[in-house]
C-alpha cells in the first residue's frame, strides 16, 4: 500500500506521516517513509537518533549520483540523459532504519504540470515508480505543502492520498484544489484527515465542509504535540490520544 500525505502548509502532514509509519511498523509491517519536503523533518518526528539522521541526504541533491545514473548534471539544460536511470539499489543504500521504519529523503523537484523534465526529475520519477512493494508493505510519502508540485509522476504510483486539514476554511480550500488536481490525473482514492480538532463543532465543521472527500478520521489538538517536539521525542510515544487515533486510521486504510 502506497500512501501520499498532502495538504496546506503546517496542517500536520509530517505529524500524521510519522504516526502512521510507526503504527504500521508496530503491527509488523515493512514501512518505507519518504520525506519529499525540501526541508526535511520527518526523521525528527519519528525520533531517529542523530547519528542516523546525519547519514540522510535528499536524493534530489545527490548531484554526483544523479549524473552517474542519468548521464547529465542536475541543473544542466539541453543535452541528452537517460530518463530511466538505475535506481534499484537506492532505497537500501540511502535509507536508514529505526524502530521498524525505513526512512528515505527524496527531496522535492517539480515532477509534473510544466512538462519540463530534468535529470533530477527523471531520477525521482524512476525511483518512485520503481518502489514496488509486496501488498503488505507500506510506503508513506510525506509531501511538500500545497499543490504546485503535484504532477502526474508524483501521484502515478500512490494507491491513496490523504489530505490533512485543520478546522479552517483555508485548509479545506487547499484540500479542494488538491482534489481537483488529483482527479485531473486520475487519482480518486482520496481521504480527508481532520487535525488539531478541539471539539465536536470542529469535527462536524470539517465533515460538513469537506469538498466531497470521505473523512478517514480526526486527530485531536493536543499541547503534547509541541511538547514532544521540544523534548525531541516522537508524538507517537508522547501523546496516547494521537497514537490511538492514528492506529485506527491505519487499520481503516488496510480494510479498504
Ligand atoms: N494535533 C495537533 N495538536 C497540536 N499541535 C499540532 C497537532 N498536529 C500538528 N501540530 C503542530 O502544528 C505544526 C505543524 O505540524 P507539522 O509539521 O506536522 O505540519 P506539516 O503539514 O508537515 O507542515 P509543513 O507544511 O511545514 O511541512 C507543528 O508545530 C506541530 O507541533
Ligand atoms: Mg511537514
Amino acid at each position: 500500500m502506497k500512501l501520499a500525505i498532502s495538504g496546506k502548509g503546517g496542517v500536520g502532514k509530517t505529524t500524521l506521516s510519522a504516526l502512521l509509519a510507526q503504527a504500521y511498523a508496530d503491527v509488523g509491517r515493512e514501512v518505507l517513509a519518504v520525506d519529499a519536503d525540501p526541508s526535511p523533518c520527518l526523521a525528527g518526528a519519528l525520533g531517529f537518533p542523530d547519528e542516523l539522521r546525519a547519514q540522510l541526504k535528499p536524493i534530489a541533491e545527490m548531484d554526483a549520483l544523479i549524473e552517474e545514473r542519468t548521464g547529465a548534471k542536475p541543473g544542466s539544460i539541453g543535452g541528452f540523459f537517460t530518463i530511466n536511470p538505475r535506481v534499484d539499489d537506492i532505497p537500501e543504500r540511502f535509507s536508514v532504519l529505526h524502530r521498524g521504519v525505513r526512512l528515505l529523503e527524496s527531496g522535492s523537484v517539480d515532477l509534473g504540470g510544466s512538462g519540463c523534465i530534468c535529470p533530477e526529475g527523471a531520477m525521482l520519477n524512476t525511483l518512485f515508480t520503481h518502489l514496488i512493494f509486496r501488498d503488505d508493505d507500506v510506503l508513506i510519502l510525506d509531501m511538500y505543502a500545497g499543490v504546485e508540485h503535484l504532477g502526474r509522476a508524483t501521484v502515478d504510483f500512490v494507491d491513496a492520498m490523504l489530505i490533512v486539514v485543520e478546522p479552517t476554511r483555508r485548509s479545506l480550500g487547499t484540500a479542494r484544489q488538491i482534489k481537483k488536481l488529483a482527479n485531473d490525473i486520475g487519482l480518486d482514492r482520496l481521504w480527508l484527515v481532520g487535525n488539531k480538532i478541539r471539539n465536536e463543532d470542529e469535527s462536524n465543521f470539517v465533515a460538513a465542509e469537506s469538498p466531497g472527500i470521505p473523512v478517514l478520521g480526526f486527530l485531536p489538538a493536543d499541547l503534547g504535540v509541541q511538547e514532544a517536539d521540544r523534548l525531541g521525542i516522537p508524538v507517537y510515544d508522547h501523546v496516547p490520544a494521537l497514537k490511538i487515533a492514528a492506529a485506527k486510521m491505519a487499520e481503516k486504510l488496510v480494510e479498504r
